[in-house]
């Protein structure tokens, strides 16, 4: 049994989508309020959290990996091993095995439960080795400490969960149904991220766009809310579904002007055969017209997607079909992914299973596809003037990195802070950046 004195640092590593971020942010924040204070960077720290994802299998063999060296280096370093944590969707997946697989991990927390942190911690300490993958009635958000610092760009968790059950998918096994936060509470968090700070607010769900309080009220009402705050100045979502793209919503793009002209809509593949396999319960066309509905209301808006290749049984002609709906769609920037079999789901016991070669080789085209869009919205985006929302500096002196309204990385060189809104054009494209000019005066 090992007994760990009470830890005085702490950091937390997260992996996965924004989601798992914004989690990340609030358990550091709980620990802080806890009196532990954040490692200084490339020192040790005295607790470390893993928050995982368990959505490909690469990430979950990284987590192990992980374990691994941060108990034998630190051990190494100076006879002490850190107290870890691990928390996320692989703790709420895998919590007793990774107990079992992995001796140097102290606690197990998932997603839903980590607000009992302090308690666990306590047992940890003493060698209690406790795991909570409890999906609580009670909700962590109503136990967590308030927001104090936040960078100009702030993640939101509106919603959480999924009941749409598409057949590659863990993610309603991790993070169990779709439920939805209050609408006060989100209005009243919204206010005091923008108080430490936040001048952009992007609302995260694993469903967002699924989004429904108890009065009725859906996504579009939530934003139009929350864009009158007013030093608030942009508002994003993500990530959607399909089947939850409302009118209202769609609308909301053409009326509110806060609302950033951007749209995260995951199609996963361009053939109905294999939709249906994965259950999407969309087909190709009705992805389509939900796209040209949204051009319509908002012309200028940037699309951006999810793709899996190599899903059970897919063929090279059902491929092509999906290379073929890159082509016509004209995404501004997508994920892509070799799909990846979880323990479980539907679609791991399915016959077809397409061999690792032939995955990377579909991969790889589809990559190349993806890049030649980014690189075209991006070429198409020279000589526009809007505002960039400055975040880092970049790694030349003077130079700034930023946000174009259509999620665009725009450097440039210029007087500004981090968290002012400037005016720049945009001069010169890559496929996952564009170079910038000031245009004075810069408006902060
Ligand atoms: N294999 C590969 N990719 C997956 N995704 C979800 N599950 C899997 C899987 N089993 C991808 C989907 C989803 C994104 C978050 O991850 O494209 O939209
Ligand atoms: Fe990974 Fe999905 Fe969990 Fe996010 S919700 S951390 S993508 S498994």
């Amino acid at each position: 049994m090992t007994v760990f004195a009470p830890p005085k640092t702490y950091r937390v590593k997260s992996f996965g989508c924004q989601m798992n971020v914004y989690d990340g942010e609030r358990m550091a924040e709980l620990l802080s309020q806890q009196g532990i204070a954040p490692a200084p960077e490339g020192e040790q720290a005295d607790l470390v959290v893993l928050n995982t994802c368990h959505i490909r299998e690469r990430a979950v063999e990284k987590v192990y990996s992980d374990i691994g060296r941060i108990s034998k280096d630190w051990r190494r370093n100076d006879g002490t091993a850190p107290l870890i944590a691990v928390a996320g969707c692989v703790a709420q997946a895998e919590g007793e095995e990774i107990m079992k697989r992995a001796p140097a991990v102290s606690l197990v927390v998932g997603p839903q439960a980590y607000h009992r942190l302090p308690a666990m911690l306590a047992q940890a300490i003493v060698g209690g080795r406790p795991v909570d993958t409890d999906m609580p009635a009670e909700t962590k958000f109503d136990v967590l400490p308030a927001r104090r610092k936040v960078g100009p760009s702030a993640f939101l968790t509106v919603q959480e969960g999924c009941d749409k059950v598409c057949t590659y998918c863990v993610v309603p096994y991790t993070r169990g149904a779709e439920i939805s936060r209050p609408f006060s509470d989100l209005v009243a968090e919204a206010e005091r991220l923008v108080d430490a700070g936040a001048r952009e607010i992007t609302l995260l769900g694993q469903n967002v766009n699924a989004w429904r309080d108890a009065d009725g009220r859906s996504l579009e009402k939530l934003i139009e809310v929350l864009a009158a705050i007013p030093s608030l100045a942009r508002i994003r979502y993500t990530t959607s579904h399909p089947n939850d793209m409302t009118g209202g919503l769609i609308a909301a793009h053409r009326d509110i002007e806060k609302l950033m002209p951007f749209l995260h809509l995951p199609v996963q593949a361009g053939n109905d055969r294999v939709l249906k396999a994965m259950n999407r319960s969309h087909s190709v066309d009705s992805y389509l017209r939900i796209l040209d509905q949204a051009r319509a209301a908002r012309p200028d808006i940037a699309l951006s997607g999810d793709f899996i290749v190599g899903f059970p049984g897919e063929t090279d002609a059902e491929f092509e079909d999906t290379v073929r709906l890159v082509e016509q769609v004209g995404y501004a920037q997508c994920f892509s992914f070799k799909y990846s079999p979880r323990p479980g789901t539907p679609a791991a016991t399915m016959d077809g299973q397409v061999p690792p070669a032939v995955m990377d080789e579909r991969l790889q085209r589809l990559q190349a596809a993806l890049q030649r869009s980014s690189l075209a919205f991006n070429q198409g985006s020279v000589g526009r003037r809007c505002q960039v929302l400055v975040d880092r500096r970049g790694r030349q002196e003077g130079q700034w990195l930023g946000k174009s309204p259509w999620l665009q990385s725009v450097h440039f060189t210029g007087d500004v802070a981090i968290g002012d809104l400037v005016e720049v054009e945009l001069l010169e494209a890559g496929p996952n950046s564009l170079a910038g000019q000031l245009l004075h005066p810069a408006h902060a």
